[in-house]
């Protein structure tokens, strides 16, 4: 008998088809939204689960799966996952590390653009028939080439950004970790550690890229915003949860800094409608990986990690040690 597998959101056909080769599938190409007790039910006699960041595996939904063997995520970010728990049940829980790092921080560069020189805010103006004529300040943004950038998080994607600005535009990049770099990597990528303070303090664009876990929850709120040039912009492709919002929203209402984009929202797919109404923020349905070359590499990667996993005991890219 071939192992039951849950395919939690709409995916490419031919990954489908490929997952169906191997597995009994159970697909949601409906596109169904899933009520929490609807979540259990699909999953509840399943070996395995190709999901999403959106989809929670934690430890009520493992005691209600006692079939669960493996869930394959379709991101890098896994903290949909308790993995502990997962552990402890004896679940295993891989993700798509690499193939979407220059896509995001293709994505990333785009977004701390967009929001330093008012892309979406001009366009909106524009579209709203307000361009009447040439003004020297109109619309006038932020420089980026030459300027200050501040990763925050410096893992694959943080220096894949980091070259961009080094590299491409010219600009001094600082970063913040929890450790440094070594020497040669900066060197290579033209970085420098600073302290978190520092990087706040001194950054024109803030950036960041760091992965959400409850440690870093609003790990950016009032008192770092305050550190931070009035001129500066902030970008956040991470997760929502590291950014305190409402302290943001208030940042930005009162010009403490120029402007901000979001492509991550806490408690996403909802998000404040607060953000609606300010000028200052350039505003994406979290798509920092989305384009379709790279999305395919995602779910081809999730859909090996299950096949990986029930036909040779062991998963390409593993977060934990489960054993088969
Ligand atoms: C990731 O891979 O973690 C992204 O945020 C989902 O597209």
């Amino acid at each position: 008998m071939k192992p039951r597998i849950l395919v939690a959101r709409p995916i490419f056909p031919q990954v489908l088809e490929k997952l169906a080769r191997h597995f009994e599938v159970r697909a949601n190409q409906e596109d169904a939204t899933w009520t929490p007790q609807g979540w259990v039910q699909a999953l509840a006699d399943c070996q395995g689960a190709l999901t999403t960041g959106a989809d929670p595996i934690r430890a009520d939904v493992l005691a209600a799966c006692p079939d669960l063997r493996i869930c394959a995520n379709m991101a890098v970010g896994f903290n949909n996952f308790d993995v502990p728990a997962m552990t402890a049940a004896k679940v295993l829980a891989t993700n798509t590390p690499d193939v979407l790092t220059e896509t995001t921080a293709d994505f990333g560069f785009a977004l701390m653009m967009a929001t330093a020189r008012r892309m979406t805010e001009s366009e909106h103006y524009l579209r709203a028939g307000l361009w009447s004529q040439w003004r020297y300040d109109l619309f006038a943004g932020a420089e980026v080439h030459g300027s200050t950038l501040g990763i925050l998080g410096m893992g694959r994607i943080g220096q894949a950004i980091a070259r961009r600005g080094a590299l491409g535009f010219g600009m001094k990049v600082l970063y913040h970790n929890r450790s440094p770099l070594p020497a040669q990597t900066e060197a290579d990528l033209g970085a420098r550690w600073v302290s978190k303070n520092e990087l706040f303090e001194q950054a024109d664009h803030v950036v960041l890229v760091l992965p959400y876990s409850p440690a870093v929850h609003h790990i950016v709120g009032a008192a770092e915003l305050a550190l931070m040039k009035p001129t500066a912009t902030l970008v956040n492709i991470a997760r929502g949860g590291i950014v305190d919002e409402d302290a943001l929203m208030a940042a930005l209402r009162g010009g403490r800094i120029s402007a901000a984009g979001l492509d991550v929202f806490e408690g996403e797919p909802a998000f404040k409608p607060g953000w609606l109404a300010l000028k200052n923020v350039v505003l994406t349905p979290h798509i920092a990986s989305a384009t379709m070359a790279t999305r395919l590499k995602m779910a081809d990667l999730a859909a090996d990690n299950l096949i990986a996993f029930f036909e040779q005991g062991r998963a390409i890219t593993p977060l934990n040690e489960v054993a088969a």
